[in-house]
């Protein structure tokens, strides 16, 4: 399962890329206003932290003008993956960049048809968010499993499932047990996972039995 950071901050980007345990980089519209940054700039220092795909969104709205903002987005960066939204112009668009080689993260996936689509059109990631369709007392994780189902039922489509809007270790642990392929996560959830108090407490109890030897390792 791969890890993706879901931030536009580029020190906790590069703190967790540090621990050698993130694959990828997912930014949307919203991160980046957050950033405060110049899209392009910050774009080009995230492909330089993380080798693995980083998305970038367009923001047109026609597939002829997604193209456009994509090849200026690829010109960036070998690794950068083109995001684009699930509307009928976004898969248009999706299947020219497939068509063309390119990787597309299709978002803003909320159902198992919408899935399906973006899997015909040729995406390399579909990207459902769990933690919105939680918002509003729908099940996130509910649909993971049903797309996982169905992109099993048919080999031949190769999109890769990729939980986004991931907010707790809970979401992690389901998806990662239903087989989902990427999740991408917020910088503190990620941090968040290697949480146990057990873990404290164990170690503390072997570094006080440690020192009582008097003895050192190197
Ligand atoms: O990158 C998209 C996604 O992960 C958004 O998450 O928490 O804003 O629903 P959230």
């Amino acid at each position: 399962m791969q890890f993706f950071v879901d931030s536009a901050d580029l020190q906790a980007i590069k703190d967790l890329a540090d621990t050698g345990m993130v694959d990828g980089v997912t930014t949307n519209p919203s991160l980046v206003a957050k950033s405060g940054q110049d899209f392009k700039t910050l774009i080009a220092e995230i492909c330089d932290l993380v080798p693995g795909p980083v998305s970038a969104e367009v923001t047109a709205l026609d597939a002829d003008a997604m193209l456009k903002e994509a090849d200026e987005l690829l010109a960036i960066a070998e690794n950068v993956c083109i995001k684009v939204p699930l509307t009928w112009d976004g898969l248009k668009a999706t299947r020219s960049l497939a068509d063309r080689g390119k990787k597309v993260n299709v978002t803003l996936c909320f159902s198992a048809n919408q899935a399906l689509l973006a899997a015909k059109a040729g995406a390399a990631y579909i990207s459902p968010f769990v933690g919105r369709l939680d918002d509003i007392g729908a099940d996130g994780m509910g649909l993971i499993s049903d797309i996982r189902q169905i992109y099993d039922n048919y080999p031949d489509l190769e999109t890769e499932i990729l939980v986004a809007s991931v907010r707790s270790p809970e979401h992690m642990r389901a998806a990662a047990l239903i087989g989902a392929d990427v999740a991408t996560l917020p910088p503190e959830v990620l941090r968040s996972l290697i949480a146990h108090p057990l873990t404290d407490k164990g170690l503390e109890a072997f570094l006080a039995d440690w020192k009582k030897t008097g003895q050192s390792i190197a």
